[in-house]
């Protein structure tokens, strides 16, 4: 028998953390149920976003993560502008539809101006046909505006946790890394007219399933476009680490982040979920099952291979040793694999944002 939670559109706290308990039968029915809200709304395609990692510089301390600046274990990279332009080509000329520019934080007139040139400039060499998502971190909203003004169109910015008092123990306590100028970017961002995207990390030291559930309403109450969620994955050059024996088993973040993201489908059904690296790098199958459960975007690498390693946010992340051809290959048989297809040439807009901006213009 169908469970009652399962056919609700909307879910209390209470159901939600019921969900992300669920074992057996109800587990069973999460997920059949996050598959058919995802076909029935989303259909059957994945779309693709050439992942370009522009510097792994950040003037941020983030405890958990591993490009932060106090770690001088590292070598620190900043890609030419002809390398990320041939990136973008790779990526306009194999017809993945879409990049991502995704880069550590820095806030300076130079950073901005560089990155509004690149925007231009690939605008240009597709002819306006390649879709530009941005992931720079906190700006400005002028900053936010000049950049969807050149030309891009989506914005990611993870709250990484939507628990304030979970978010104060994982930075530093300044105003650098602010919970409410997190939130004030995400405003602004919606504000501005870009398809916003959040996400959090999943499995962190001290986070609970309270907490988790909390995100989720989280995502809904803010009307989200696009979400990007995934395990958190420690990483032995960050302060974090110290606090490992607080962590869950790699397998049971896994199987968290699967639940997280088939009950954010049934809640949000028609917003664009990312099946993010993270996930692969505890299972190797884990960007197949959690399209599967109801992601619809990938993102495949396409930074230039000696710079890969270098981005490592946290341990063991997956196509450090691979080149964008090999992604390319790689995750046309992933898709496959997971029964879905990938559309070529498409920006694949969130469905959500096109319907609530319809629904602003209509009289
Ligand atoms: N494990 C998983 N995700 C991480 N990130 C940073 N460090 C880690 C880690 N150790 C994520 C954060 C950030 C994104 C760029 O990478 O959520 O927003
Ligand atoms: Fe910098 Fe982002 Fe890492 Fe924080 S999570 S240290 S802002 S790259
Ligand atoms: Fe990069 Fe599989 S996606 S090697």
């Amino acid at each position: 028998m169908k469970s009652a939670i399962l056919n609700k559109e909307n879910f209390s706290k209470k159901e939600i953390i019921t969900l992300l308990n669920s074992t057996g039968e109800l587990r069973r029915q999460l997920f059949e149920k996050a598959a058919a809200d995802k076909a029935a709304h989303l259909g059957n395609k994945v779309y693709l976003r050439g992942l370009i990692e522009l510097s792994n510089i950040c003037s941020k301390n983030c405890y958990y993560c591993g490009i932060r600046k106090d770690n001088k274990n590292i070598e620190r990279y900043n890609l030419t502008d002809q390398e990320v332009i041939e990136a973008a080509d790779f990526a306009f000329k194999n017809n993945y539809g879409s990049i991502v520019i995704q880069s550590g934080e820095m806030q300076s007139a130079n950073f901005t101006t560089r990155i509004t040139d690149l925007i231009t400039k690939i605008k240009k060499l597709s002819d306006n046909k390649l879709g530009i998502t941005l992931s720079c971190g906190e700006q400005t909203r002028d900053v936010y505006a000049k950049w969807f003004d050149a030309g891009a169109h989506r914005y990611l910015l993870r709250i990484e946790t939507s628990v304030r008092s979970l978010y104060e123990k994982l930075h530093p306590n300044n105003a650098e890394h602010s919970w409410e100028r997190r939130i004030e970017c995400l405003n602004s961002l919606k504000d501005i007219g870009y398809q916003t995207g959040t996400g959090v990390m999943i499995g962190l030291p001290y986070q609970s399933i309270s907490d988790l559930a909390e995100d989720l309403l989280f995502m809904k109450k803010t009307d989200i476009d696009m979400c990007g969620m995934g395990p958190y994955i420690e990483h032995e050059d960050t302060p974090l680490y110290a606090h490992k024996s607080h962590l869950l088993p790699l397998n049971e973040r896994f199987e968290l982040s699967m639940k997280m993201i088939a009950i954010l489908r049934i809640m949000m059904k028609d917003i664009n979920m990312a099946a993010t690296t993270a996930l692969q790098a505890i299972d190797k199958l884990g960007r197949e099952k959690i399209i599967k459960a109801g992601a619809n975007i990938i993102m495949p690498n396409i930074t230039p291979g000696m710079y890969r390693n270098n981005y490592a946010l946290y341990q063991n992340k997956p196509c450090t040793d691979e080149s964008a051809d090999d992604c390319k290959n790689c995750i046309a048989a992933r898709v496959k694999i997971a029964g879905a297809e990938i559309a070529y040439n498409e920006w694949g807009d969130s469905r959500h944002f096109s319907k609530k901006n319809n629904k602003k213009l209509a009289p």
